[in-house]
């Protein structure tokens, strides 16, 4: 770990990461960091920038896969304490990149600041929602968002303001290296409304997702105008099973991993719900899930 002196009490080497995705799947990361502040942080970025070892940063890994080999290179993970503080100023929410966007939801309700309660149940921390612009129907994190702080390729510390940002289906223009936070604008409400909100939300999507299991977010982006869940269930593809890897029967964009399952299945089957979807509805569904390999890239058509 020469290259990495200086950064000894932060770095482990081989760290397995199924423990830190929701999945619980996959192998090591080569070089796992977690730094304590900012300021670490910007200099372990320069010093694998100089070493070129590339960077993959992992938030709660809700929609990670990690392969069964695991991955070369830096995984950091922003849980100090540091990284998740959660402010509120006015109708304005500071959120560290590593702090639970679960957290910053209830914080925003409690406050009795409304858009983010739409948010209720999702998993995982702000800056992986700002990365992917997490989402439900009700809306998305990007909606709300003022502005973000990241660090770029360069390890520049750097603020990107609403003007900067473009928030689509799932997509952020946020592509900067690391996100180490952001502001959302909120607007003011009944706190017990806004409670009640966030209760509903999150007993209808209790009803409709198989939360509690270990699996991840959705696999399958929505295709324009359709779910992915609801062509994957038309394909009759419900409890379709690879392995330890299983189509959930509650909501057919889930895949839940049993006992004894290896990310190999997951990736099965992955491709061949893929196939199934197009051979028989002739649509061609795009991942939401982030495939963590090597070498391994998911092709576009399986075997
Ligand atoms: N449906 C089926 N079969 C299924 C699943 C769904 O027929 O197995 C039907 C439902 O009956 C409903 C329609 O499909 O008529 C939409 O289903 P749902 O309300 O569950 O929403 P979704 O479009 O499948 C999206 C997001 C979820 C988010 C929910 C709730 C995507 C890929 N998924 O799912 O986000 O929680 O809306 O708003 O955009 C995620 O992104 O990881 C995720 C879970």
């Amino acid at each position: 770990m020469g290259f990495l002196s200086g950064f000894e009490k932060i770095v482990r080497q081989g760290e397995p990461l199924a423990m830190h995705t929701w999945f619980q799947l996959g192998g090591p990361a080569e070089y796992f960091a977690e730094p304590r502040h900012a300021e670490e942080l910007v200099l372990l970025v320069k010093r694998c920038r100089d070493e070129q070892v590339p960077i993959r940063m992992l938030g709660r890994g809700s929609n990670v896969l990690v392969c069964d080999e695991g991955v070369p290179g830096m995984v950091i993970r922003l849980s100090a304490p540091a990284f998740c503080e959660i402010a509120v100023d006015g109708r304005t929410v500071s959120a560290g990149a590593g702090a639970s966007l679960g957290h910053v939801v209830t914080t925003a309700v409690h406050e009795g600041l409304a858009g983010l309660e739409v948010l209720v149940a999702i998993p995982g921390t702000v800056g992986g929602a700002l990365r992917g612009n997490a989402g439900t129907h009700g809306g998305d994190v990007g909606r709300w968002t003022a502005e973000a702080a990241a660090i770029t390729h360069t390890g520049d510390v750097v603020q990107r303001s609403r003007d900067d940002l473009v928030f689509t289906y799932r997509q952020s223009s946020l592509d900067d290296l690391v996100i180490l936070g952001a502001k959302f604008e909120l607007e003011e409400d009944d706190p017990k409304e806004l409670a009640k909100r966030l209760q509903k939300q999150w007993i209808v999507r209790k009803a409709s997702q198989p939360m509690g299991h270990q699996c991840a977010g959705c696999i399958f982006k929505n295709p324009r105008g359709t779910s992915a869940g609801e062509l994957i269930e038309a394909a009759g593809l419900k409890g379709t099973r690879i392995g330890g890897a299983v189509v959930s029967d509650r909501h057919a964009n889930f895949i839940l991993a049993e006992p004894e399952c290896t990310s190999n299945d997951v990736l099965r089957l992955i491709d061949v719900v893929r196939n199934q979807v197009e051979d028989r509805l002739g649509v061609a569904l795009e991942l939401e899930l982030e495939i963590w390999s090597p070498s391994r890239e998911i092709p576009a058509k399986g075997p």
